[in-house]
């Protein structure tokens, strides 16, 4: 049944069952799904861990940029300034409470809180992409599923098929909704080479985990968010 979630502008924390799963592909088409029918929408990656550097010849400058925040920037209609985008940019692609004690940085979850506000100020929903899994943590008290708390959103899990994927997704779940938060759906991403009785894997969280599929994403050739956008019955 097509799904009637982006029916109107839809706000939501974006989070998965591991890190390198594809969170941000489909981030990226759930901010593309709402931009296509006019809607004006931003992405958030409140942290980010690990930074490439680009050379521009010499008349432009150089700059350090992060992947997740290019591409969730690329899907969004709206420009919107990279310190409100992502307030936390470490370099070293490591746990962000290390990499922010590396940098002597404090991760404040109301400077994070602060820029969410200000960015739904300019647009009519956020899709916020989270770290790694769900409960990573950002300082010595505070963890990412804290995060999902305070920005009061619902919540999508994007659940990496692969072996070990039903007690992931069902976990996940479980933590979701013991905070009170909603989970509003869920997305089966084989971001690897397709697993053994995927189909079958698929029908087990289906049976379970009392939240919508809103699509399953093969593993793509061309990894896009226009091939994506193509598996989301909405
Ligand atoms: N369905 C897919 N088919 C093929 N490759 C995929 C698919 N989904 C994701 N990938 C690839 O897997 C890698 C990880 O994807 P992505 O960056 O979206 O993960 P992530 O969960 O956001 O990672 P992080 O935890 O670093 O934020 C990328 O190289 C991406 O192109
Ligand atoms: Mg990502």
């Amino acid at each position: 049944m097509p799904s009637t979630l982006f029916d109107s502008p839809f706000s939501c924390f974006v989070t998965g069952t591991d890190t390198e799963i594809g969170k941000t592909l489909i981030a990226s088409t759930i901010i593309h799904l709402q931009t296509n029918k006019g809607y004006r929408v931003a992405g958030m990656k409140p942290v980010a861990a690990g930074t490439l550097f680009r050379e521009h010849p010499p008349e432009q400058r150089s700059q350090w940029f992060n992947e997740d925040v290019e591409s969730l920037a690329g899907a969004s209609n709206l420009v919107v300034a990279q310190e409100l985008m992502c307030p936390y940019l470490f370099k070293l692609p490591v746990a962000p409470h290390i990499a922010a004690r590396l940098e002597n940085v404090q991760i404040n979850p109301s400077t994070i809180l602060k820029a969410f506000e200000q960015i739904k100020q300019l647009s009519q929903a956020v899709v916020v992409e989270g770290v790694g899994g769900f409960r990573v943590p950002l300082t010595q008290s505070f963890d990412t599923a804290d995060l999902a708390v305070k920005l009061k959103l619902p919540v999508i899990l994007v659940v990496a098929m692969r072996l070990g994927c039903i007690n992931h997704a069902l976990l996940t779940a479980e933590a979701i909704r013991s905070r009170g938060l909603e989970l509003v759906g869920w997305v089966a991403n084989s971001a690897e080479e397709p697993m053994n009785k995927l189909e079958e894997n698929i029908e087990a969280i289906d049976a379970r985990i009392k939240a919508p599929r809103l699509a399953h994403v093969p593993f793509l050739i061309d990894v896009s968010v226009q091939t994506a956008l193509r598996y989301f019955d909405i």
